[in-house]
C-alpha cells in the first residue's frame, strides 16, 4: 500500500548526540591548521586556479547540517535494497539505541571533508553488505570501509561524495601507497596526490550516537 512505501525514510544512520558542536570545532581547527602548512601550500593548486591567493578551507567547505553516519540511503524506498534493509532484524532491534562511534581519521579532498568511522562488530550488523561493493573499484575493501561523517562539502558538491572520496583514499591505502607524510599534533597527515589529505588520529575521538532515521 502507499502507506507502507511512506514508512521508509530518506536514510538510516547514527546521529551524533550532544557532541555536534565539539566535532564541528575539531573539524574547523583541523582545516584552519591544514591550510597554513607548507606542504599544503605546495599543493594548493589542487584547490584553486589562483595560487597567488591563499586558500581558506574553513570558507571553502559548506556545513551540511546535522552530523551523522549514514548506514543505508533508502530514498523513501526507491533505492536498491531499501525495503530489505528497513525490515532487517538488527535494524528493527537497534532502532533508537545509543552507540559509541569511533572516529579514527579526518580527510579532505577538493570536494569534501569528512571523518572516518571505524565500526565495531556489533555496529557492522547495521552496515549494508553492498555499501562498498556498489563501487566496483572498492569491492575488495573490508566491510565498513565507507563509514564516515560528512563534515562539509565544496560549493555544488552533494554529501554522497564524501563516502566515495573515503573509498578512493582507502583503495590507495589498501594498495600500500605511502604518500607524503608529515606529523601533526593530532596524528599523522598523509598527502595522496590530487588534493587528497588523510589525518590518521593518534587518539580516536569517541562520540555517542543514536541509530535512527531521517525523513525530510
Ligand atoms: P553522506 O552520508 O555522505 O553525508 P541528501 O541530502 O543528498 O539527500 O543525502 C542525505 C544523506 O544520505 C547524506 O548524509 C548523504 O551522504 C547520504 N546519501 C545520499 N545519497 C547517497 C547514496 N547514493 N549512497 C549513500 N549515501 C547517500
Amino acid at each position: 500500500s502507499p502507506f507502507e512505501e511512506m514508512s521508509i525514510p530518506l536514510f538510516f544512520g547514527w546521529f551524533l548526540l550532544s557532541v555536534q558542536e565539539k566535532v564541528k570545532c575539531t573539524s574547523m581547527d583541523f582545516l584552519k591548521t591544514l591550510d597554513t602548512l607548507e606542504i599544503f601550500k605546495k599543493h594548493m593548486t589542487d584547490f584553486t586556479d589562483k595560487p597567488e591567493n591563499e586558500v581558506d578551507l574553513e570558507q571553502y567547505f559548506k556545513d551540511k547540517g546535522v552530523l551523522h553516519c549514514t548506514t543505508k540511503f533508502c530514498d523513501y524506498g526507491k533505492a536498491k535494497g531499501a525495503k530489505e534493509y528497513a525490515q532487517n532484524t538488527a535494524v528493527k532491534d537497534f532502532y533508537g539505541s545509543t552507540f559509541e562511534l569511533s572516529l579514527t581519521a579526518l580527510f579532505v579532498t577538493p570536494r569534501t571533508v569528512g571523518a572516518k568511522v571505524s565500526l565495531t562488530e556489533e555496529q557492522l550488523l547495521l552496515w549494508p553488505a553492498d555499501a562498498e561493493s556498489s563501487v566496483p573499484a572498492a569491492a575488495s575493501l573490508p566491510l565498513g570501509s565507507r563509514a564516515h561523517i560528512t563534515l562539509g562539502c565544496a560549493e555544488g558538491v552533494e554529501p554522497v561524495q564524501t563516502g566515495l572520496d573515503l573509498l578512493d583514499i582507502s583503495i590507495l591505502q589498501h594498495e600500500g601507497q605511502k604518500g607524503e607524510q608529515v606529523e601533526m599534533e593530532l596524528g599523522q597527515l598523509t598527502y595522496f596526490g590530487d588534493g587528497r589529505w588523510f589525518l590518521s588520529l593518534t587518539e580516536p575521538i569517541f562520540v555517542p550516537a543514536c541509530f535512527s532515521s531521517f525523513y525530510m
